[in-house]
């Protein structure tokens, strides 16, 4: 039951009597590497001398008690968090980055990033004075964040280390397996915690609280999320489609009714079937290029939301990207790929139609101008089977087919460099491409061949490309 949802106002009194504490000192040291757990107590140590509290916070707590790896490692400080992560670099060795304004720090330390807050000043008012625990601080700072499960701390210090702290009952949401948020006004206060209450939910497999549910509502019915800035929420959807099952967020997504919330001038909707299924071929198709390792990474966010625009129109498109909140260029370029992304697919299933085929070298032209996004959602979307296996083997073989010779080989053949050479070389590659030649030398008297030809060209006769 949610009903006991900390109220505004609960905070400092109730809080201190709650505290729950319990050593995960064991379940520490098996977790994180043994370099990284040596940065924790140099850390600590560090900490002790400067007179100050240091945890580790967030994210990385929640998923050490789940037992799930994470590496994000999140650290806050009661005290000055710039000032110990510069003592660190220098001491230990190690870069570190802070930032003023928000008195926040990055320390990397071989190829770990360690992001380092402060709790407030008030501790560094009287630095003479005797350390009195500012735990309110520490628990301000942790009343402020978005759901329970996300407020536990563990003691770095050497004389506490691994003791975890539990100021709000997240052991018990944890157990239970429930989202719940700290207080009324948290989706108020910032309402991309809507699309991070559905992300934990369904990723964890855990379930929104009655309460935490309702305060979405309610935000949701206010028009918060209308309010949300394109860039904001385009954010939100990246780490969702950055999760290796997007799906069943968008549909919780759908269920919650935030797809018109945050797409408020769509004239139609897609309808929810057909999103699903082709949502379901853009997750195969991006499982299945992640899993082949190329060099070259996929925003999957972009093929995702590629398939999200499917059959409508250009201006209903445009609108979507603009609501994003692209940058003019770059939804321009966006709107551009999606389009000439839609024309080739047409042309590949005229290509391949009836058992026909395209010439390898054809298949490369139309595909290498695409930008990769657009060739996933294509071969995750296409009706004809040839037209995938032909995507397929133009990423994991065709794009990489290159030839034996170059332009020294040319220069070699008393060709002068120029516009020419460049021409030859393609048509080579295409000749390899689609097997007329098979090794250097072939290569070398086709270029020849072609180069003498292109240089004194034979009139064209009618009917026939230049
Ligand atoms: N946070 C918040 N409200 C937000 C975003 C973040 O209160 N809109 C808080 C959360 O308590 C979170 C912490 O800031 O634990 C760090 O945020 P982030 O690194 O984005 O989240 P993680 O909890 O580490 O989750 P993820 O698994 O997505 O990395």
């Amino acid at each position: 039951d949610q009903g006991d949802i900390l109220k505004e106002g609960t905070l400092p009194a109730e809080g201190a009597r709650r505290v729950r504490r319990k050593s995960v000192k064991g379940l520490l040291a098996e977790s994180f590497p043994a370099r990284l757990l040596a940065i924790f107590r140099n850390l600590g140590n560090l900490a002790d001398e400067m007179n100050c509290g240091i945890f580790l916070v967030g994210g990385v707590v929640r998923d050490l008690l789940l037992r799930r790896p994470n590496l994000d490692v999140d650290i806050v400080v009661e005290g000055d968090g710039i000032a110990l992560a510069r003592a660190y670099a220098r001491r230990f060795g190690g870069r570190c980055h802070g930032h003023e304004p928000f008195r926040t720090a990055v320390l990397m330390v071989d190829d770990y990033k360690l992001d380092i807050a402060s709790t407030r000043l008030e501790y560094y008012d009287a630095p003479a004075s005797l350390p009195k625990v500012e735990q309110s601080s520490l628990k301000v700072d942790l009343y402020r964040r978005d759901f329970t499960i996300n407020t536990m701390v563990v003691s770095l210090n050497s004389r506490t280390y691994g003791e975890l702290r539990d100021y709000f009952g997240a052991g018990r949401d944890l157990k239970e397996r429930s989202i719940r948020a700290l207080h009324n006004l948290s989706f108020v206060e910032d309402p991309t915690r809507i699309f991070r209450a559905i992300r934990f939910e369904q990723k964890f497999n855990f379930t929104i609280g009655r309460q935490t549910l309702h305060l979405i509502h309610n935000a949701v019915k206010i028009g918060f999320l209308r309010r949300l800035s394109g860039s904001r929420i385009l954010n939100e959807i990246k780490l969702i489609c950055a999760e290796s099952d997007p799906l069943p967020i968008f549909a919780r997504m759908s269920e919650l009714k935030l797809w018109r919330e945050i797409f408020p001038g769509l004239r139609r909707r897609p309808d929810a079937a057909a999103l699903t299924g082709r949502l379901q071929g853009v997750k195969e198709v991006v499982t299945w290029y992640e899993y082949l390792y190329l060099e070259k990474r996929v925003e999957s966010w972009r093929v995702y939301f590629l398939a999200f625009l499917d059959g409508l129109q250009a201006d209903q498109a445009a609108y979507c990207v603009e609501r994003l909140g692209f940058d003019k260029n770059l939804g321009r370029a966006f709107i551009k790929a999606r389009h000439r992304g839609i024309e080739v697919a047409a042309e590949l299933g005229r290509g391949y139609r009836n058992g026909r085929n395209l010439k390898p070298s054809r298949l490369v032209e139309l595909l290498a101008e695409l930008p990769l996004e657009v060739l996933l959602y294509i071969m995750a979307g296409h009706e004809n089977e040839t037209v995938k296996k032909a995507i397929s083997n133009y990423l994991t073989r065709l794009q990489f087919v290159s030839i034996d010779i170059s332009g020294h080989d040319l220069v070699g053949l008393g060709l002068k460099p120029g516009p020419l050479f460049k021409r030859v070389l393609d048509e080579v590659r295409k000749a390899r491409l689609d097997g007329l030649v098979g090794s250097r030398d072939e290569e070398l008297e086709l270029a020849r061949r072609r180069a003498r030809e292109l240089a004194e060209p034979v009139p064209s006769r009618p009917g026939e490309k230049e």
